[in-house]
């Protein structure tokens, strides 16, 4: 049995106690006495242990003096406190158990301290055993339990919809195919289209882009649902926010209100921000360190502050009134773009703000339409350093304006039978969000590119592995 660097470092173990220790060297460094300092990993928590290496050891000549980073080892001996400064506890080692050595350490390429984050890049295989890979891991995943926990202690179901659906339920047609269909010889009906008949689904399949429309038909029935999972888009957009593959989280409440939803986003965002502050100190500190100098007390100030609510179309005449050159002109209806997101939220309000009641020709067919005619119960939260993280809205729960909305934009009712059927068979409001995982996690990190803080990123020309 072996005890992680966490713990030990953590003081879960008693000074004296004999201990064993497995992971990877980061550093060797060998003092004129004859003794030689070990940094080792096990990626439990930010720091390395130390262990002290002295030169009786039999296998000291001919192996520790020849470890290098990246080395796997196993160190067994005396945990005792540390006269270094910044660590609490080291080992004085008994025994060190070389499990595998790299070869030609020159040519390792996780072998120097620093890489620049776009050389890491190219190895999406060794990355994470960087110092700021292993803290954005632990960080995705403490952000990912906490929501987890948030949605159940407020009472919330997780549901698990499906990757391969056939309704498209953004609209915006950013969709990719799932097909068995022999792509050289396309199967093809009379009038020339690609014939999806004998098709392993029997008709177009795609990869989901939301988990929301499946979602709510669990509101309909739990109350309070939520899903979180994997989801596509074939958006041509080459940016440091977009991802082709990303996480997202969407929960859905019933007998419930664009307002409810809002509250909703606050209390989640918040919950999740301490817990983040709470468990990942020693990574947040790294953060704050090294990528985003405010990235601890951004997150406390926005735990401390009330969300900014303003409407739509308040917002458009606040960045009008503001005097500033847009790259993408502002007028009445547009689909913000990211600068007039940050302005709002970073140069306006300072805080994070919601928007809400947007025009109805920039939304999704789903959502609820306001007394106006003109503009739908949608709303975005924006956070101040990158702009939407959240899109949520109220649903359009009556049948008969959904069915206007329907045909107005040109969707098939049919294809919609099923989700017709929850305005039909006891229809509530109910509401609900999205919140981009990733973005979450390029938020709270200080990260500059999505790209970097989920393992194996899929992009425009970005499938490896
Ligand atoms: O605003 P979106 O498109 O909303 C929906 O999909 C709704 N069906 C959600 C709902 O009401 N249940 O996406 C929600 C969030 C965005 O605010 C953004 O944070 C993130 O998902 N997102 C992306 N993240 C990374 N890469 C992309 N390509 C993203 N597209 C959206
Ligand atoms: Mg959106």
């Amino acid at each position: 049995t072996h005890t992680s660097v966490a713990d030990l470092l953590a003081g879960k173990h008693q000074v004296g106690e004999q201990v064993t220790v497995k992971g990877w060297i980061r550093t060797r460094r060998d003092s004129k006495a004859g003794i030689s300092f070990l940094a080792v990993h096990d990626g439990s928590c930010f720091n390395p242990i130390q262990a002290v290496v002295p030169n009786k050891l039999n296998n000291y000549d001919n192996e520790i003096l020849r470890l290098t980073a990246g080395c796997s080892v196993a160190i067994t001996g005396n945990l005792v406190e540390s006269q270094g400064k910044g660590q609490s506890f080291e080992i004085q080692a008994d025994e060190v158990t070389v499990i595998g050595w790299v070869e030609n350490p020159d040519s390792y390429p996780m072998a120097a301290k620093r890489h620049s984050i776009e050389y890491l890049r190219e190895y999406a295989h060794l990355r994470p055993r960087t110092n700021v890979i292993g803290a954005i891991t632990r960080v995705r995943n403490c952000l990912s339990q906490a929501l987890h926990r948030f949605f159940h202690e407020q009472g919330f179901y997780w549901i698990s919809t499906p990757i391969i659906t056939a309704s498209d339920c953004e609209g915006a047609g950013e969709m990719f195919r799932v097909s068995t269909l022999d792509f050289a010889n396309l199967p093809r009906t009379e009038n020339g289209a690609v014939d999806f008949s004998d098709d392993f689904f029997g008709k177009e399949a795609f990869l989901t882009v939301s988990g929301q429309l499946n979602v709510e038909t669990y509101a309909c029935a739990l109350s309070k649902v939520y899903t979180f999972g994997p989801t596509f888009r074939a958006e041509n957009s080459n940016t440091s926010r977009h991802l082709a593959e990303f996480w997202m989280v969407e929960p859905e409440i019933a007998f419930a209100n664009l307002d409810d939803a809002a509250e909703l986003a606050e209390k989640m965002l918040k919950y999740v921000f301490k817990a983040v502050l709470d468990e990942r100190r020693d990574d947040m500190e790294f953060f704050a360190q090294r990528i985003q100098k405010d990235a601890i007390t951004r997150l406390e100030s926005f735990i401390s502050q009330d969300f900014a609510q303003v409407d739509y179309t308040d917002a458009i005449d606040i960045l009008i009134q503001s005097g500033r050159k847009f790259e993408y002109p502002v007028q009445w209806g547009i689909d913000m773009s990211s600068e007039h997101e940050r302005y709002l939220a970073e140069e306006h309000f300072k805080s994070p703000v919601v928007v809400k009641n947007y025009p109805k020709d920039i939304k999704a067919f789903y959502m609820r339409m306001n007394e106006d005619g003109n503009t739908v119960a949608a709303m975005d939260v924006l956070a101040p350093g990158i702009g939407e993280i959240i899109g949520g809205s109220q649903r359009e729960e009556r049948l008969d304006v959904l069915d206007a909305r329907l045909s107005e934009m040109n969707l098939n009712q049919e294809d919609y039978s099923w989700y017709r059927d929850l305005r039909r068979y006891g229809t509530v409001p109910h509401s609900g969000f999205g919140l981009g995982f990733d973005r979450l996690v390029t938020y709270v990190t200080g990260m500059q590119n999505i790209r970097d803080v989920i393992p194996f990123p899929r992009a425009p020309r970005l499938a490896d592995y």
